[in-house]
């Protein structure tokens, strides 16, 4: 099993907005409405014109599982990612893994990274841990409004040698 990211293409708009809409994804995001299919299609436009910006979908053997955006447009720049929570139902840790995996490759690798940061809930352990387990170190917390309501958010990043 060769798990590979690749680029999104439009057909991929749809499946990504169901993944992105489940209420275990919603719930460890920075907003956590439903987002609607023009909200959506907004974002998709404007993501996948910038050059800034990677949206790559996470596939292993045949089956796309997850998606991984990494946004060049601040240094240093980020990276977030979902996976398909219903179709993994109860094989999360290893798809995680795996996806980590292929995302520290690729932004080291072909984007010609140096260094790579993303923003995690501080509620979100699991994910700290798998991060951590990745080299990723926290540099900073700090709150920020999930929806009116303040919540503490982990920054983690990397360099290309940890
Ligand atoms: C889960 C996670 C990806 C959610 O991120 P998010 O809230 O969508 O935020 P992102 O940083 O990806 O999005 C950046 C912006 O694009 C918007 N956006 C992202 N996806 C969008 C979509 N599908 N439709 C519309 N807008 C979208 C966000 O609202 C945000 O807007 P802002 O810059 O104006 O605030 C992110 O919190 C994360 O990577 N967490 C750690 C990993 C994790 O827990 N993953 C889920 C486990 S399966």
């Amino acid at each position: 099993m060769t798990p590979v990211l690749r680029p999104a293409s439009d057909s991929d708009r749809d499946i990504v907005l169901s993944w992105r809409n489940h209420p275990d994804v919603r719930a460890v995001s920075l907003t956590t409405h439903e987002i609607l299919p023009e909200e959506h299609a907004k974002w998709w436009e404007a993501a996948t014109a910038d050059p800034q910006r990677h949206i790559m979908i996470f596939a292993e053997e045949t089956r796309d599982c997850g998606v991984v955006i990494f946004d060049l447009r601040e240094d240093p720049s980020s990276w977030s990612f979902y996976l398909d929570v219903e179709g993994l139902d109860g094989k999360l840790l290893p798809a995680w893994m795996r996806l980590e995996q292929a995302a520290v490759e690729y932004a080291f690798g072909p984007l010609g990274l140096t260094r790579l940061g993303g923003e995690t809930l501080a509620a979100n352990k699991q994910v700290i841990a798998l991060h951590r387990r990745f080299g990723f170190l926290e540099k900073r917390r700090y709150e920020r409004l999930i929806d009116g309501v303040p919540q503490t958010v982990v920054w983690t990043e990397r360099g290309t040698d940890q």
